[in-house]
């Protein structure tokens, strides 16, 4: 388990973070998400004993580690830029942490093959780093992490430099490694995507402080802010008076001069009865067609929404008359007043 107990960290006179305190539990993928800029990896390197708290305390199972240099505190780190030795084979790579812990010879051959096999590059164990594609060279920078036994695994951003497809392979078998060795992973990256699909928990960090700690299913459904809403997926607005147009006093009353927000995806064709739907009476106003979707514009009184839907839906007239209904429960208000 990993406690930060209200950690400040400043850059000369800059305050970075201030005042964060958050638990990461034994085995739970934890992922700081946050743009760029806003102290995630600081945060990461704090926690690895790179960076000293100005004040503050980190606790690692127990033991405050926060005055301990980062070789006596048992983390594995995967850096940003991977951060290999370019003059070192991939398997001098890996047994370096070993080296320096003054392992024999036959105990480092066995680890780091294992460690090389674990994460499937073990045939490329003599090639140098610059030998090696992006998706092979993150492997390795994993296989350096975690050969050292450590049960804390820090991460970040590892798949930036990846493409598409690779990013999306390396995501699922970042996660596999995780559960099979039962690690404890901190996670950070600027990818809202990537944070649903690996994480048991999200931070969302926003100017050195969390904005928000929940599941990913908690941060998408129930964003604290209009600007995690934003943030965390595709936004939409309706305003009161559209609402109040639809003979919706209650909830225009409950906006006032607020914003009412909703996901492209809730938005439902056609017209649903029942008191959990709100039926809104649109007009077509463009239709983009996604392959496995379509984006239509819509126009509901004064306001312009937009509304994704999949299958096989025919393309709409421009300007025809478009039912459509979402539950109330996906309307989301947010702002002052
Ligand atoms: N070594 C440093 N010295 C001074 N300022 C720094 C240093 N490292 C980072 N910063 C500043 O601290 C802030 C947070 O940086 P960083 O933790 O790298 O953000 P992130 O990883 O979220 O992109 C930025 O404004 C950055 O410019
Ligand atoms: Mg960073």
């Amino acid at each position: 388990m990993i406690e930060l107990d209200n950690i400040t960290i400043k850059y000369g006179s800059a305050t970075v973070i201030d005042g964060l305190s958050l638990t990461v539990e034994k085995g739970e993928f934890f992922t700081l998400l946050g743009s760029s800029g806003c102290g995630k990896t600081t945060l990461l390197r704090a926690i690895a004993g790179f960076i000293k708290p100005s004040s503050g305390r980190i606790v690692v199972d127990g033991e405050d580690v926060t005055s301990t240099g980062p070789e006596d505190r048992d983390v594995g780190i995967v850096f940003q830029n991977y951060a290999l030795f370019p003059h070192m084979t991939v398997f001098e790579n890996v047994a370096f942490g070993l080296r320096v812990a003054r392992k024999s010879k036959a105990e480092i051959a066995q680890e780091v093959n294992d460690t090389l096999n674990r994460v499937g590059v073990f045939e490329h164990a003599q090639k140098k780093p610059s030998e090696l594609s992006g998706g092979q060279q993150q492997r390795v920078a994993i296989a350096r992490a975690l050969v050292l036994g450590a049960q804390v695994i820090l991460l970040d951003e590892p798949l930036s430099n990846l493409d598409a497809k690779m990013r999306e392979t390396m995501r699922s078998e970042i996660r596999n490694l995780q559960q099979k060795f039962g690690l404890t992973a901190v996670y950070v990256t600027h990818d809202q995507q990537e944070a649903l699909v690996l994480s048991d928990k999200i931070a969302v960090l926003v100017g050195g402080e969390i904005e928000q700690l929940g599941t990913p299913r908690e941060i998408y459904h129930q964003p604290a802010t209009e600007n995690i809403f934003r943030f965390i997926g595709e936004a939409t607005m309706l305003s009161a008076a559209t609402l109040g147009d639809l003979g919706e006093a209650d909830l225009a009353a409950q906006a006032g001069t607020r914003q009412c927000f909703a996901r492209p995806e809730d938005f439902v064709i056609g017209e649903k009865t029942g008191p959990e739907w709100l039926n809104l009476n649109a007009e077509v106003v463009s239709s983009e067609f996604r392959g496995n979707s379509m984006r239509l514009t819509l126009k509901i009184g004064d306001s312009t929404v937009l509304c994704d839907t999949v299958g096989r839906y025919q393309d709409p007239e421009v300007g025809s008359a478009q039912p459509v209904s979402l539950r109330r429960e996906h309307l989301r208000i947010y702002g002052a007043g």
